[in-house]
Order: C-alpha cells, then sequence, then structure tokens
C-alpha cells in the first residue's frame, strides 16, 4: 500500500496510507502523541506502581519504531533494563526510515535509530547496556507468548480501517501475553473496543488523551 510522508502539529513526521485516509501517528503530533500515551500512560505508570530495574514490553505494530525509540531514550536516563518485543507484519523499507526526523527533533544520534531498523528479526539484540530488542515479523494474531510482558503498547491502525484487531478474540491473545496486573495502554478511546477488552477480563480506565484527543484507554489484567 502506497505510503507518503506526512509532518504532524509537533513538526515531527509521520507516514499516511492514503488509500485508507490512516495515519501511523496522529496528525496533532506524532512524538507528542507518543510520549503521552505509551511513555507517560504506559512505561512511566507501569514504574511508579511497580518499581523494578527490569521490564518487558510488546508493542504491537512496531512501524516507524517512534514508541521503540521512546523507550530506548528512556531506559538510558532510567538506568531500567528493558526487554522489547516490537511485532511487525508489514516492516517499512530502510529509505522510508532514513526520511524520519525522530533523531534530530530528540536529540538523539541517527546511528541509534537506524540500529533499531538495522537489528536482525526473530532475536534478541542488545541495542545498549541496557535495551534488549526482539523484532518479530507476523501477525498479531500469530502472537503466541503467554505471561511474558509487564507493558503491551498497543498501537494498530484504527478500528475504522481495521475492525478486525480491535476484538475480543485479539484482545484475549493480549491478556495471556501480559503477566499479572500487566498493563495495555493505547491511544484509542471507542466504546467496542473497551467491551471488547472488558470481555476478556480487563479492567479499563479512560484518561486524558493525547493533544487534539479527548480520551485514551489503558486496560489492566487484575
Ligand atoms: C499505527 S501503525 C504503527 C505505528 C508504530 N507503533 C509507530 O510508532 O510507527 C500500525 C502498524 O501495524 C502494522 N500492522 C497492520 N496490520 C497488522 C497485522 N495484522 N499484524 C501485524 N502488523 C500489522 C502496520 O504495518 C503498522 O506498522
Amino acid at each position: 500500500m502506497k505510503r507518503i510522508l506526512l509532518k504532524t502539529g509537533d513538526g515531527s513526521f509521520t507516514f499516511q496510507l492514503p488509500e485508507w485516509d490512516e495515519q501511523y501517528h496522529s496528525k496533532n503530533g506524532a512524538i507528542a502523541e507518543a510520549l503521552h500515551v505509551f511513555i507517560k500512560e504506559g512505561l512511566h505508570h507501569w514504574i511508579s506502581k511497580t518499581p523494578s530495574s527490569e521490564i518487558s514490553i510488546m508493542e504491537i505494530g512496531f512501524g516507524t519504531g517512534l514508541n521503540c525509540f521512546l523507550t530506548v531514550i528512556e531506559s538510558m536516563k532510567m538506568d531500567l533494563k528493558i526487554r522489547y518485543t516490537g511485532v511487525e507484519a508489514y516492516p517499512l523499507e530502510f529509505s522510508e526510515i532514513e526520511k524520519l526526523n525522530y533523531p534530530s527533533l530528540l536529540n538523539c544520534p541517527d546511528q541509534l535509530f537506524l540500529q533499531l531498523h538495522s537489528a536482525v528479526w526473530e532475536r534478541g539484540v542488545a541495542i545498549s547496556d541496557t535495551f534488549q530488542l526482539e523484532k518479530q515479523k507476523r501477525f498479531f494474531s500469530e502472537i503466541e507468548r503467554k505471561n511474558s510482558f509487564h507493558l503491551i503498547y498497543f498501537d494498530a491502525f484504527g478500528i475504522k480501517v481495521q475492525p478486525e484487531l480491535w476484538t475480543a478474540e485479539i484482545f484475549q491473545l493480549m491478556y495471556e501475553a501480559l503477566k499479572p496486573r500487566g498493563v495495555l495502554t493505547t491511544y484509542a478511546a471507542n466504546g467496542s473496543a473497551r467491551r471488547a477488552m472488558q470481555s476478556v477480563g480487563f479492567t479499563v480506565e479512560r484518561l486524558p488523551g493525547p493533544p487534539g484527543k479527548k480520551e485514551m484507554m489503558r486496560a489492566t489484567k487484575e
């Protein structure tokens, strides 16, 4: 499917899928959205609730690698050991990745960002002393990990374009992949996704959303 580079509200780039009228991130700010939904309401929330020196995270939709990059930066700042699994069925081309302006906006070396994308698939790779990345090339419906993650960044395309990813079947896989008291965080806030999460056992909170969005959701495996 054709992808077009798009500048979002905070100056950071994302990709747009014109056929679906859908973006990889919010048009109001890709970095702002990722920092709010996944870092603040996901990673920082988890750490404040469960102080620990090690955390295991799965990302649903590795895409541009922005969430992963922000998480690497946090792991360095906090000296926190992170094992990160990024699941993605349709990786971007390297020529597309090189166009993204995340390293310069975040004041980090290009090399660190590109390293995330050049890491081999299906194997754990040390990105830094504190961060290990395993990228898995597969469909979300093929996730088989059980009781493995403290945190899931659920960053699939929206329910309007991929309703099959916001169902009880998919959230059941997420529930099983999480450890007890594990947390799933997502930018979405629609009622049918919330009910699908609740139907498999999640407790769901509605929280203030990132810029331009009233609400987002966070689900906990109680
Ligand atoms: C909203 S975008 C991801 C955004 C990504 N987290 C980022 O920061 O760039 C959703 C991602 O899910 C991937 N995807 C879509 N359907 C999928 C499926 N059924 N299984 C695995 N990956 C899928 C897309 O290729 C895309 O990279």
